[in-house]
């Protein structure tokens, strides 16, 4: 069977991938960059319901609110929005959010005609800077949230100051700190300098809402992920995908996620909106991304057609496990 039938059925391991990632995959683990050393339990075999319920207790949405050393000295109390992002669910402008959608970035979402389904939903998520002009047909036009990795502030490439795909929307950024997260080594010496443009930019904007992920959020997720592998997952972040998903089941009562699993459509095509060729963006090299998306598969309570016709998974939100 192909590495994507196996995702399908939810049983993967490294095994499967060309030489070329597991090596990479490998060199990874070796370098262990962010100094990971995972103590926790590794059980495989819990069940949908077990997995969900662990994933509502240990992954609490949770943003740098400036309580802590050394943000609060900075008087980023002041400075993030007074409205949480937990609750950004309860704005009366926008209504709650039902139903929710996530739409990754893969080349497999191009000639799906997905767009009319996506923009139906009440909030859609969508990642760094994935375009919806020109695109509309496949992937919509409506963005709720969108969540950018620390490249995205700091590259200049990106005109994140004057890119109309950054306004009017909510904005999550993320950067990876040392497992142990330390916030003064972060702020010291974060992956991507993302401190200095949140600053101007919430002094620029005050009335867009705009967060910046708890660390210790994005290693709680990552535990979740080797919690319940039983190889060693690269000791790096999980994708902004996986972050994107759980933020979503934080938010919103049920949730569709489009082009994760790959669908029929799969593709190396990297991103839908790039001519760019590379198995690891589906696949996984830097982060766990293949252990990521048998995680999902085995928490998809939606039928194998709409895994195979659509790529889409169909998650509850936490609010609606009973645990
Ligand atoms: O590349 P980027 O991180 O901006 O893409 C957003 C997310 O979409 C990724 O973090 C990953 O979870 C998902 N993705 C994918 N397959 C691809 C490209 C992106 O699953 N080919």
């Amino acid at each position: 069977a192909s590495v994507v039938q196996r995702l399908w059925r939810g049983r993967v391991s490294a095994g499967m991938l060309s030489p070329r990632l597991q090596r990479a995959m490998k060199d990874y683990v070796s370098a262990n960059k962010h100094h990971v050393s995972y103590t926790g339990h590794r059980n495989a075999a819990q069940n949908a319901k077990e997995l969900l319920c662990q994933m509502k207790a240990q992954a609490w949405l949770r943003t740098v609110d400036g309580s802590e050393q050394p943000f609060s000295s900075l008087g980023w109390a002041r400075l993030v929005p007074s409205l949480p992002l937990e609750k950004l669910n309860r704005r009366q402008d926008r209504g709650s959010f039902k139903t929710c959608a996530v739409v990754t970035s893969a080349g497999a979402i191009l000639r799906s005609g997905l767009g009319k389904e996506i923009d139906t939903h009440d909030a859609v998520l969508r990642f760094n800077a994935a375009p919806t002009e020109g695109y509309e047909r496949d992937v919509g036009n409506k963005t709720t949230i969108r969540i950018i990795n620390s490249q995205i502030l700091a590259n200049p490439k990106h005109r994140f100051n004057t890119s109309s795909i950054y306004k009017n929307v909510t904005l999550v950024a993320w950067d990876p700190a040392p497992y142990t997260v330390n916030l003064h080594k972060w702020y010291a010496s974060p992956d991507y300098n993302l401190f200095g443009p949140y600053v101007e930019h919430r002094k620029l904007h005050p009335d867009q809402p705009f967060y910046i992920l708890h660390p210790s959020y994005v290693w709680r997720l990552w535990d979740v992920i080797q919690g319940n592998t039983q190889e060693n997952i690269q000791p790096n972040p999980p994708s902004s995908g996986f972050i994107g998903i759980l933020l979503m089941m934080a938010l919103c009562e049920q949730v569709h996620v489009y082009e994760y699993i790959p669908s029929m459509r799969q593709t190396d095509l990297c991103h839908y909106h790039e001519r760019y060729y590379d198995a690891a963006c589906t696949l996984g090299a830097y982060h766990p991304l293949l252990y990521e998306k048998s995680l999902i598969q085995r928490i998809n309570t939606g039928p194998k057609g709409d895994l195979r016709r659509k790529g889409r998974v169909t998650l509850p939100g936490f609010s609606t496990v009973n645990c």
